[in-house]
């Protein structure tokens, strides 16, 4: 089946998909995105992810393309159109087609659209997260504004990178005083060894990613232990559980960093309980 992708007002066979060579998204990196779960052919807290996207396009200065009930249908037609029943759908919003110049375009330029959706292969998902995944961890060398869901992304695309060369598949950034701020492409959590979750707040250093608001709310409903406060590459390793979480891996187990196992280098009891509890707390809509 060919994939289908919507740009800016048609739907297009992705293999033909094009976007102008003057758009800002390419030019600039003068954009936005947002990556939602689609799970029985339902997308995953939408609303938190709308929510979310309005935020950074207004910290970029930059409006809403359409309604928020529009763009739900286009994502919604973008996942039948696709046939994803499992996997995520992509969305992408720039400031437009103009020539270059780095200041904002003429008033009234229009942005650009664009959704994509992807099937992913559901049993290799678990396969991976029963195994849970390494981490290495490296300087955090983003702007001041990882909070903005933006797609300027060269410090993660590098950070991935290096941690694939080294064997693992996420890394997570360290601030200047020593702490982990978040993964790549994810956020970062430890359970210590007195049973306490610990999750940096969601400031102006991380994203506030809406998989880590769902596990804050499963961890409410377990009676857990949580605390919002920053910790160290040391702390994390000599936690009990570690885990990161994001819309595309939901609760993905952490079983070494930097090399040195996490508590038994398995996954966690409890790493993997909130994994199995994640969507009686999440929205499909
Ligand atoms: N990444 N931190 C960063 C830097 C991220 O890129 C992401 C998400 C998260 C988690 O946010 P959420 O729970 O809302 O997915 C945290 C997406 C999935 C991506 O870029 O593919």
């Amino acid at each position: 089946m060919s994939r289908i992708a919507y740009v800016n007002g048609r739907y297009r066979p992705h293999r033909g998909a094009m976007i102008h060579v003057e758009d800002r998204g390419y030019q600039f990196a003068d954009g936005v995105y947002e990556v939602c779960e689609v799970r029985a052919a339902h997308i995953i807290d939408e609303r938190r992810h709308l929510a979310r996207l309005t935020r950074s396009l207004a910290e970029l200065r930059m409006g809403l393309p359409m309604p928020l009930s529009a763009l739900s249908i286009i994502l919604h037609e973008t996942i039948r159109r696709n046939r994803v029943r499992d996997g995520i759908v992509y969305l992408q919003v720039t400031r437009g087609v103009a020539r270059r110049d780095h200041a904002f375009p003429p008033p009234g330029t229009a942005p650009s659209i664009v959704v994509t959706a992807r099937a992913h292969d559901h049993a290799k998902a678990e396969i991976v997260a029963a195994a849970g995944i390494a981490v290495i961890t490296l300087a955090d060398n983003r702007w001041a504004r990882p909070d903005i869901k933006s797609v300027s992304l060269l410090p993660n695309i590098l950070a991935k990178q290096a941690a694939r060369d080294a064997g693992a598949r996420e890394a997570w950034f360290i601030d200047a005083r020593g702490f982990v701020t978040e993964g790549a492409s994810s956020n970062a959590w430890i359970v210590t060894v007195d049973g306490d979750v610990v999750t940096r707040p969601a400031d102006n250093s991380i994203l506030n990613g809406i998989a880590r608001a769902v596990v804050i709310d499963a961890i409410a409903a377990k009676g857990l232990r949580l605390t919002e406060r920053p910790f160290t590459a040391a702390e994390a390793k000599a936690a009990r559980e570690a885990f990161v979480t994001a819309a595309s891996q939901i609760v993905q187990p952490v079983i070494r960093i930097d090399g040195k196992p996490v508590g038994d280098g398995r996954p966690g009891s409890l790493t993997t309980a909130l994994r199995q509890e994640f969507h009686r707390h999440a929205e499909f809509t």
